[in-house]
Formats: C-alpha cells, sequence, structure tokens
C-alpha cells in the first residue's frame, strides 16, 4: 500500500521570521499525520533555519530545484549534496513553474533527476499540460511524453525511489482544480505507463501526487480516487491550519 505524501512548495513565498514559524506549526500538527507523509519545501535560503524548526518532528524538508552538477563554476546554482547536508530528504524537479518561466526540458529535468538519485534524496518530479493542450485533447500525449523525457534512463531500483506529482498547469494558482475524474484518468494513464515501461510492480508502488488548487475543501475528494496519492501543495501550504485540513483528508 501506497503511503500518502502531502508536500508544501512555498515557492517564492515567506520570509525569514515567518518561515520557521510555519514550519514550527506544521510539525506541531504531527499527531494529525496519521500514516501521511508530510513534507515542506521552502525557498533555498531557508532551508537551514526550516530544518532547525523541524528537528525531532516526523516533517520532511524538501527543495524546489537543485542543479545536476556536483559542484563547480555553476554561478548561482546549488546541488544535490548542498541539499542533503540542509538536511534535505526531498527535491521537487521539473515543476511547472521552471519548465514555463526558467526553460527547463524534459532533458534538463532529467539530468537533475538522475543527479538526485545518486545520493539518498527523493525526486518530486512533476509533470501536467497547458489548458491549450488539455482543450486540443493532447493531455494523454504530454504528460506520457513529459515522463518518459524526464525519467528516461532510470534503473527499476531507481524509478522506485521517485515521486511522480501531476499538476495541470491550468489548475495552478488558478483555485480551478481538476474534478477527481479529470484528475483520477491522468494518474490512472501515468501508472499504467509506469507499467509498460517498467512492470506491474514498480506501478504499484511509485506514489503519484495530484498538484493544483488543493484546499482543505477539495482534498478529500481527491485523496479518495485510488491513484492519487498525495498532493503537492502551494498556496494553501503558506498557511499552517489549512495545510493540515489537507493532511487530515490524507491519513
Ligand atoms: P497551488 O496549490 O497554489 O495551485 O500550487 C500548486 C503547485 O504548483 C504546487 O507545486
Amino acid at each position: 500500500m501506497r503511503t500518502p505524501l502531502i508536500a508544501g512548495n512555498w515557492k517564492m513565498n515567506t520570509d525569514g521570521k515567518s518561515a520557521a514559524a510555519l514550519a514550527k506549526a506544521v510539525a506541531a500538527g504531527a499527531a494529525r499525520f496519521g500514516r501521511a507523509e508530510v513534507a515542506v519545501c521552502p525557498p533555498f535560503v531557508y532551508l537551514p533555519e526550516v530544518g532547525a524548526a523541524l528537528a525531532g518532528s516526523p516533517v520532511g524538508l524538501g527543495a524546489q530545484n537543485m542543479y545536476h552538477e556536483p559542484s563547480g563554476a555553476f554561478t548561482g546554482e546549488v546541488s544535490a549534496a548542498m541539499l542533503l547536508d540542509a538536511g534535505c530528504r526531498y527535491v521537487i524537479l521539473g515543476h511547472s513553474e521552471r519548465r514555463q518561466f526558467f526553460g527547463e526540458s524534459d532533458a534538463v529535468v532529467n539530468r537533475k533527476v538522475l543527479a538526485a538519485l545518486k545520493t539518498p534524496l527523493t525526486p518530486i518530479v512533476c509533470v501536467g499540460e497547458l489548458l491549450a493542450q488539455r482543450e486540443a485533447g493532447q493531455t494523454s500525449d504530454v504528460v506520457r511524453s513529459q515522463l518518459a523525457g524526464s525519467l528516461a534512463g532510470l534503473s527499476e531500483e531507481q524509478i522506485r525511489r521517485v515521486v511522480v506529482a501531476y499538476e495541470p498547469v491550468w489548475a495552478i494558482g488558478t483555485g480551478k482544480v481538476a474534478t477527481v475524474d479529470e484528475a483520477e484518468a491522468v494518474h490512472l494513464d501515468l501508472r499504467k505507463t509506469l507499467e509498460s515501461r517498467y512492470n506491474a510492480g514498480v506501478a504499484a508502488v511509485v506514489r503519484i501526487l495530484y498538484g493544483g488548487s488543493v484546499k482543505a475543501d477539495n482534498a478529500s475528494q481527491l485523496l479518495s480516487a485510488p491513484n492519487i496519492d498525495g498532493a503537492l501543495v502551494g498556496g494553501a501550504s503558506l498557511k499552517a491550519e489549512d495545510f493540515l485540513s489537507i493532511v487530515d483528508a490524507a491519513r
């Protein structure tokens, strides 16, 4: 049985004061986690203090991006080893905002995923279609091709450690959430793709999260779908109580 994962993607939000406070408030809700795994992904510069605020709690720390090279002259970039040093367990890779605003292709994401998997980090690899692609009936082709490209060359052992996040771009930060049927159909499609690329064992263990306007009031419906194994939460992860209510829905 797949352990649900609820991860908060804080994006470029919070500040030096609120980041640690938010982390502490999430950690204080640990009694509500049940069997759910919970993680928060603050901006790079707040990783150390958020990590300190989470010390001794079951909340995992994650980053929102990394570079694939281990070290060197790559101004402005952060390596997997640096994330581990800062206490990270997870790293979000290929988020649609990285793809859209920073030109990350599947090939770029793939290099990052392979680099993350050389370390104990768990990559949370995002895929998702644009509104125009959904309207043109291309959703399945788009997400399958993103999955294939972003996860190219992974061994069976490696793919088992990956978390996939389906985030329809039109649902991110818009308040427009995919219906449970729409989301479940894509999750099932992704799981079948994993089965055909690997095998049924892999398809059964890889967690596929949904992201895109997940809120306390739609989380339990989404999370009750058989192939939705958790949520990658943006806006609603910035308020501890909202985020914890989503965790409540997962346990
Ligand atoms: P929202 O929950 O704000 O729509 O963001 C989703 C997201 O992009 C999480 O990575």
